[in-house]
């Protein structure tokens, strides 16, 4: 069973993310109190995201280069609440097991080497690792639902890995501030970025809430509007 996932994040009237760009049209704490109203029990980001924020400067540098190939899950703790990054090859280095009091848990491909693995489990944070040359995205969040015990999971950008999860059906919800400002620099990420070109049609969403938040920022809230599949007509046997 997967979490439900809402894609909560901070964007500009033209759906650029930088939150330095941003900061100066963001009502203080607004990000943060909106999204403590979605009551995840998990967030997770990007590597980039990740690595601009959170993680050491110094990327890991692996002794042994030999990549983990397929292991199971570690779980250095089950907790209330966790924090999650997606790194493909296992470059992040963390401080310790814990991000903002969150339990961290990396979600890592076959090809991050077997010594970063056990530097995770030394310092006690958790992994999954999923997919052979990247991240399996579908897998790695039933195994979050089934091993942690995630139910609802904040996807909180950047816009690659909220492209990536959209690409894969795993967006279940938009949670969008947008706030009073436009960025309008053509190579900032936007909320969703990296879709392949073959999809033509934008993804249909159903409007659940609107709220003005201070600052007149727009706090709007929309599920994603999954395709039905065309029911089978009954087949009527001629005897
Ligand atoms: N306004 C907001 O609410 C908000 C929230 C978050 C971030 N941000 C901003 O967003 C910017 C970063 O966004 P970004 O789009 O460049 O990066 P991102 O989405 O944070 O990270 C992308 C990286 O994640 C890794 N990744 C692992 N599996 C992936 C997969 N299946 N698909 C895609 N990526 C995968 C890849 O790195 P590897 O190949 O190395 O694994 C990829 O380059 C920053 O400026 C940050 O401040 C804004």
């Amino acid at each position: 069973m997967r979490p439900y996932i809402i894609c909560h994040m901070l964007s500009s009237v033209d759906g650029k993310i930088d939150g330095a760009a941003l900061a100066a049209v963001t009502g203080k704490g607004e990000y943060e109190a909106t999204g403590a109203k979605l009551k995840g029990d998990a967030w997770i980001c990007g590597r980039t995201t990740m690595q601009q924020h959170f993680a050491e400067a110094a990327p890991f540098v692996s002794v042994t280069n030999t990549p983990a190939g397929p292991q199971p899950v570690f779980v250095a703790r089950r907790a209330k609440s966790y924090a999650i990054s997606v790194d493909t090859l296992g470059k992040l280095r963390w401080v310790g097991g814990d991000l903002d009091g969150d339990h961290l848990i990396c979600v890592v491909s076959e090809q991050a080497p077997e010594d970063y693995l056990s530097m995770l489990r030394e310092q006690g944070i958790s992994y999954i690792v999923s997919g052979q040359s990247s991240v399996d995205l579908p897998r790695a969040v039933r195994q979050l639902g089934e091993r942690f015990g995630i139910r609802t999971l904040l996807l909180e950008g950047g816009g690659h890995i909220n492209g990536a999860f959209l690409q894969a059906g795993l967006v279940d919800e938009l949670s969008l501030l947008v706030v009073p400002g436009i960025d309008g620099r053509h190579d900032i990420p936007a909320v969703f970025d990296g879709v392949s070109a073959s999809h033509k049609r934008a993804l249909p969403l159903k409007l659940k809430a609107v709220e003005q938040r201070g600052r007149g920022a727009l706090w709007i809230r929309y599920k994603v509007v999954r395709s039905k599949t065309p029911k089978r007509k009954p087949s009527h046997k001629t005897h």
